[in-house]
């Protein structure tokens, strides 16, 4: 069986850091949000198609050089961006049927192989995985009847419109057959001009009860970084050689952190380096950035090859060696 998963968008909430890095190889947790995406598919799903747009082929030689542990993967990527649902009918080509899509940006532990036992025992023509929220109106929502039947979907509604607190937790399946009504070469989104025209096959709602985070925030990101730390889901977690503190931390290749401390849920990229007396809690500092001595980094995002100067306070922050594009 095939993934098709969608990887656009610029990651506009997460600038500057994704004008260099797209937000799906932001590291949280020890790897790439990709990569905990993927980690969510059973076995018998052994074939990715990534549908690429904005910097694809940074994606594409990251996949290259870190191919994901039992996943074919081919990317097929956009020239424009052509939203969810043009996305998947640009790369969706020969995908089988029924495949799973994933939006590539959530955080959860979804029981991938429970959804498609569901799917199959409803014979439903798409399933979906909801989460429970508070707050919708970001996201997808759904009514379901006594069956888990989904008889209302809206896409980003306002309160007054939601018809639940259901909503589309970005993990589906889908019969094949969905692609063909999808118009071809133009923008379209999925989710607002195409699911509500199939509830009419069976459609079903999924609920799910784990953990479950949209991570295209500064903020939702540190909070998905705690779940899939909480989860066992970040390594061993212990701290870098000679530093002092409390974790946990994924500490990646190369890592000086001697006479650093660090509070608890970081992520330490290939090659950091965070000089004597520094601090670091709730963050990520990415590939090659460099800490100078005291300075104290707390809820930030920190990116590849940035250099924080001693001494300096950084609380919420997001830096980029390069500010601008
Ligand atoms: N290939 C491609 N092309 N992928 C895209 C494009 C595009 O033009 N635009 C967005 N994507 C990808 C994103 O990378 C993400 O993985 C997924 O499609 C969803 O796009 P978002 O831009 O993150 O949408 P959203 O978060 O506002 O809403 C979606 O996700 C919610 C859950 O987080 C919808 O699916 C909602 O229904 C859902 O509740
Ligand atoms: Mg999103």
């Amino acid at each position: 069986m095939q993934a098709l998963v969608l990887i656009g968008g610029f990651g506009t909430r997460l600038r500057p850091v994704t004008y260099e890095l797209p937000k799906q190889l932001i590291p949280i947790a020890g790897k790439p949000m990709l990569y905990h995406v993927l980690d969510l598919l059973p076995r018998e799903v052994d074939r990715a198609v990534f549908a690429t747009g904005y910097k694809a082929d940074v994606i594409e030689a990251y996949v290259r050089a870190h191919p994901p542990p039992h996943l074919q993967v081919t990317t097929v990527s956009e020239a424009e961006p052509l939203g969810t649902g043009g996305g998947m009918r640009n790369a969706g080509d020969g995908i089988g049927d029924p495949f799973v899509l994933l939006n590539s940006d959530v955080i959860s532990d979804a029981d991938v192989a429970g959804l498609l036992a569901f799917h199959r025992a409803k014979g439903a023509y798409g399933t979906m995985l909801l989460h429970e929220v508070e707050d919708t109106r970001p996201y997808g929502v759904a009514a379901l009847d006594p069956n888990d039947r989904i008889e209302r979907f809206v896409e980003k509604p306002e309160p007054r419109d939601a018809p639940s607190h259901w909503i589309n937790a970005g993990v589906a399946v889908w019969s094949e057959t969905v692609l063909a009504g999808i118009p071809k070469g133009r923008a379209v989104s999925f989710e607002r001009e195409i699911v509500p025209g199939t509830l009419g096959r069976g459609v079903y709602g999924f609920r799910s009860a784990g953990f479950w985070e949209d991570a295209g925030t500064p903020e939702r990101l540190l909070r998905a970084q705690r779940l899939l730390f909480d989860a066992g889901r970040g390594g061993d977690g212990s701290l870098p050689a000679a530093s002092t503190g409390l974790g946990p931390a994924a500490v990646g290749r190369g890592v000086d952190a001697r006479g650093a401390s660090f509070g608890p849920y970081v992520t330490l990229g290939d090659g950091v380096v965070v000089e004597r007396d520094a601090h670091v809690e709730n963050s990520v500092v990415m590939d090659g950035a460099f800490i100078g001595a005291g300075a104290t980094v707390v809820g930030s995002l920190i990116g590849p090859k940035a250099r924080l100067s001693a001494g300096g306070r950084y609380e919420g922050a997001v830096i980029a060696a390069e500010p601008r594009p």
